[in-house]
């Protein structure tokens, strides 16, 4: 499969797409992911990241292209794809259509996980993480939590807060994402491209995307 997917932070995308790549080993392409590893290695990039990211700002787009250009040419790409939290602006979504285009490559979905605010604010304040890069496994202190001593329950990793998860950097995100995403909904829903997914429950969501790309 090749889709992206789209929604607000806290909507469900890394979980939702952690469960799709299961099916059939289409790679998930977490923007956030890749920053976050890039930021605990310092790398030039990571350390040019940070500042955005923990005040829950957008990187700027010229180092978000360039980070995804070179990603969706490796060949694991070559399977699918699923596009967690990118496109994020409209020079965003215009980029990736012609490099998409300059690749031969069509998308077969765009998914907006359409969820409420008050479920979204509730999830992010409760969401946690697993510290290894190469894991990151998603935890809820509520629907899905680690092991009693905080560990990872896939690799044994300490299991933290982001560091964007204060209440002040969640409202910027939400507020920034108001701003600069939601206006992709409409970009992608004039050419009749996407699709919008409001259940609440991951699996159903998954289940319903998986019909939506049966029946074409
Ligand atoms: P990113 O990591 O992409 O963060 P985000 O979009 O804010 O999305 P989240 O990861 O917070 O939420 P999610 O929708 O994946 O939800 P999740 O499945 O975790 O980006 C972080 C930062 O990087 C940005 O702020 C920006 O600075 C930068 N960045 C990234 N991409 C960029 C780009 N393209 N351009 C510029 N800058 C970029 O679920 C949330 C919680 O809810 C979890 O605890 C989960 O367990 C729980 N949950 C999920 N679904 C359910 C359910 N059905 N029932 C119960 N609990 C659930």
């Amino acid at each position: 499969m090749k889709i992206v997917l789209l929604g607000a932070p806290g909507a469900g995308k890394g979980t939702v797409a952690k469960l799709l790549s299961d099916d059939d080993g289409s790679v998930q392409i977490s923007t956030g992911d890749i920053l976050r590893a890039e930021v605990k290695a310092r790398s030039p990039l990571g350390e040019e990241a940070r500042a955005y990211m923990d005040r829950g700002d957008l990187v700027p787009d010229d180092l978000i292209l360039k980070m995804m250009e070179e990603r969706l040419q490796r060949p694991d790409c070559d399977k699918g794809f699923i596009l967690d939290g990118f496109p994020r602006t409209l020079q965003q979504a215009e980029a990736l259509d012609r490099l998409l285009e300059r690749l031969g490559i069509r998308l077969d979905l765009v998914v907006n996980l359409d969820v409420p605010k008050d479920v979204i604010l509730d999830r992010l304040t409760t969401r946690r993480t697993c510290a290894n890069p190469d894991c990151q496994e998603i935890y809820n202190v509520k629907s899905k939590p680690p092991t009693a001593d905080g560990k990872c329950t896939k690799c044994g990793s300490p299991v933290v807060q982001r560091a964007d998860e204060t209440e002040e950097a969640i409202l910027f995100r939400l507020e920034t994402y108001n701003r600069k995403t939601a206006p992709l909904i409409g970009f992608y829903e004039k050419d009749g491209r996407l699709r919008n997914f409001s259940s609440i429950s991951s699996r159903e969501t998954v289940e319903e995307i998986r019909k939506a790309l049966r029946t074409g």
